[in-house]
């Protein structure tokens, strides 16, 4: 008896590990990303718009985007990179220090800037110092 039942619960037990093997991880990450390039819109709301705000404007927690002083030729790219990756101390407002933002990957990273930097060109800079 028990020869027979042995065989048989085993192959029930293998039948639920394969059907419960949906890799559910997966789908999240896809859908972050579209199955496509990153959603920067997306990432820059998920991830930024806390402190910079949802329109970049800034809230009272962080600076806009908008600023003259986040302009290319003034924190190029590289200065994204970076405060993504090490944060930055603050120098430029009274806000405090900006913390690492961690969990992004290099591709997301990229998307973010990108889509700060199309809507830098749309909206145009406000002055610094703000007046
Ligand atoms: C918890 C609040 C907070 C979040 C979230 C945040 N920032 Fe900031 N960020 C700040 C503050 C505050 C400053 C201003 C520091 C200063 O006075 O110069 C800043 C400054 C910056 C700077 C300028 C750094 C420099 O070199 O002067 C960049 C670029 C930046 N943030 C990009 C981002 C991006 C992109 C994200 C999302 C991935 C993000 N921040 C998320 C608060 C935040």
């Amino acid at each position: 008896m028990w020869r027979v039942v042995a065989p048989a619960a085993l192959v029930a037990l293998s039948i639920g590990v394969v059907a419960c093997s949906d890799p559910g991880e997966r789908s999240v990450v896809e859908s972050r990303s579209g199955g496509g390039s990153p959603d920067g819109a997306a990432l820059y709301e998920e991830s930024c718009a806390s402190c910079h705000g949802s329109d970049l404007r800034g809230t009272d927690k962080g600076p806009s985007h908008f600023s003259r002083v986040y302009a290319p030729d003034h924190h190029p790219d590289e200065a994204f990179r970076s405060a993504i990756a090490n944060g930055s101390v603050a120098h430029h407002w009274d806000f405090g220090d900006m913390e690492p933002v961690p969990g992004l990957d290099g591709d997301e990273v990229e998307a973010i800037i990108s889509y700060v930097r199309a809507q830098q060109e749309k909206h145009g800079f406000e002055p610094y110092p703000p007046s």
